[in-house]
């Protein structure tokens, strides 16, 4: 790792979650922007040392400021004056500083949505802006006074606070009221890089910088196994890439298995198998279709679903491991995985099987390693390309742990499954047809309990209904449905009603995330 870099991981960008909706997206915008940022709860605000953190971000809540946690009040004034450390305030953090300094905090004088703000001081951070903006605004409380040492740089048209300033020990403390770090503030990215620019913070976080913290992390972690390693590979981009760093760690001592658990797309198996071959993995085959799907059958709760599959696979895996005398788990999790999971502040949206699905007793059992879990999925990819996986797998949707049973509605049977099955794969060839799979995040078929009368070769039919979902996303947190071409949505509707004989109607999900999810399950 060169200096540069060390000194970049050493001195993050601390983003502070309180909860917010948004808070990984400002992660991941100052990532974008070359500089290492990382997230922590608000949590720890007391144990956190400001100085060790190139700039600290407060960012949004559900919460209000006006009912302000004393503990949360004493965190920020510490990092406030007690450190010299650049501060920026994001909407529910724009309100805490404010209140902090000594200013009012107001209920009921709420925004949202797009809005104008007037930018009424010439400052660094707005370098770029026009003098009126549109934002994205998303707040129920706002800054009605600020002490007289700040100074107000933005006004909404509503005459709300936007955007102030304030110096303490000889820096700055932003706060800005709107959102950043959404695609809607169209200058939001030139905001942040103005804000980088001011900390000073060296643009290190480069993909083949992090590929050697990455590499270098997983040395650190699998150089204590002693023995061997067992990879979980499912043929997916995470597992894949995690694999292969774990192989260039520990080479031959590495044992990469795939698990069937017979809820894979049509062929998908026998693909995945061939692709890994290809960046040389030869993973174990394991055929474990009827364990999994026997315990499924006729479960309704998704979550309890997904709890099965997270036992199901730890409890194969531990066979495995004890039969190659491993003892060490190698998994593909990503950082939305985690988020997702519920394990920081923001709220359980999902039991991603491989964390918070993974059984205490495996994780107790054995040093779980997971080198891409502070990573985002582009970044993933990034590093994937470094490492010289091929673009058909780096390309590949991503496809959840629990595979078709978050696709299936209702009570799990084989007969939705298999129908899920077979549309998923017309959807993704008609897709690829058209040239459009690269071109979207994900695109597969729903089945659920809804049935259509339909009329087939003159009879009538009471047949399922098929939803297709196809989204387009950056990293999963946020998605909307693809505006695809008619021609394209015929050709699936006539192939999988004429091809899967019991399914009578097709229809398209144009609901974006939130607030659905990617997954119905
Ligand atoms: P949702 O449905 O929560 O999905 O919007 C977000 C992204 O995560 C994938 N997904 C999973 N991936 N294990 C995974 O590795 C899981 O349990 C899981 N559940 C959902 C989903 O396909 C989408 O890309």
């Amino acid at each position: 790792m060169t200096a540069q870099m060390q000194n970049a991981v050493k001195n993050p960008v601390l983003v502070v979650d309180f909860g917010g909706q948004y808070t990984h997206l400002v992660v991941r915008r100052i990532r974008e922007l070359g500089v290492y940022a990382i997230v922590e709860p608000f949590t720890k605000l007391e144990r956190l040392d400001p100085s060790s953190y190139k700039a600290v971000v407060l960012s949004g809540s559900h919460k209000s400021v006006v009912s302000l946690d004393p503990l949360i009040s004493e965190g920020v004034h510490k990092i406030l004056y007690q450190s010299r450390t650049p501060v920026l305030g994001i909407c529910y953090g724009h309100q805490l500083i404010a209140r902090v300094l000594g200013g009012a905090v107001s209920k009921d004088c709420g925004e949202y949505g797009r809005t104008r703000i007037r930018v009424l001081e010439e400052d660094p951070l707005f370098k770029g802006w026009e003098m009126e903006n549109v934002v994205w605004m998303s707040h129920g409380d706002c800054v009605d006074r600020l002490p007289d040492h700040a100074k107000i740089l933005a006004l909404s048209e509503n005459g709300y606070i936007a955007a102030f300033k304030a110096e303490i020990n000889g820096r700055p403390i932003y706060g800005v009221q709107f959102h950043p770090e959404v695609s809607h503030t169209a200058k939001g990215l030139i905001l942040f890089d103005n804000f980088l620019r001011i900390i000073e913070a060296p643009r290190a976080w480069t993909p083949q910088a992090y590929l050697s913290l990455v590499l270098e992390e997983a040395m650190k972690e699998l150089s204590q196994t002693s023995g061997k390693a067992v990879a979980a590979v499912s043929g997916g981009v995470d597992s894949a890439v995690a694999a292969v760093i774990a192989q260039k760690a520990i080479g031959s001592r590495l044992i990469p298995v795939f698990v069937d658990h017979g809820l894979f797309r049509e062929n998908e198996s026998r693909e995945v198998l061939d692709l890994l071959r290809r960046v040389g993995l030869d993973p174990i085959y394991v055929d474990a279709r009827e364990r999994f799907i026997s315990k499924l059958e006729g479960v309704v709760d998704c979550e309890q679903r997904r709890r099965i599959i997270g036992e199901e696979f730890a409890k194969v895996f531990d066979e495995i491991m004890e039969k190659e005398g491993a003892d060490t788990f190698v998994q593909g999790t990503i950082y939305p995985d985690i988020v997702e999971s519920g394990t920081h502040l923001s709220e359980k949206i999902k039991t991603h099987h491989n964390v918070a699905g993974l059984p205490a007793w495996f994780r107790e059992k054995y040093r779980v390693v997971e080198p891409l879990k502070y990573l985002y999925k582009d970044e993933v990819r990034k590093v994937g390309e470094i490492l010289g996986i091929p673009h058909d797998i780096l390309a590949r949707h991503p496809f959840p742990g629990p595979g078709l049973a978050a696709r299936i509605v209702g009570p799990f049977t084989r007969e939705k499954l298999e129908i899920c099955r077979r549309a998923s794969r017309i959807i993704e060839e008609v897709l690829k047809n058209y040239g459009l799979y690269d071109k979207v995040w994900q695109a597969f078929a729903v089945v659920g309990e809804d049935k259509w009368v339909g009329v087939k070769g003159d009879s009538r039919r009471h047949g399922f209904i098929v939803i297709v979902r196809v989204v387009e996303s950056q990293d999963a947190m946020t998605a909307d449905y693809t505006k695809l071409p008619y021609e394209v949505l015929d050709e699936i509707s006539r192939r999988i009603t004429v091809e899967i004989d019991n399914v009578t109607m097709v229809a398209y999900a144009v609901t974006t995330k939130p607030p659905s999810t990617i997954e119905p399950c």
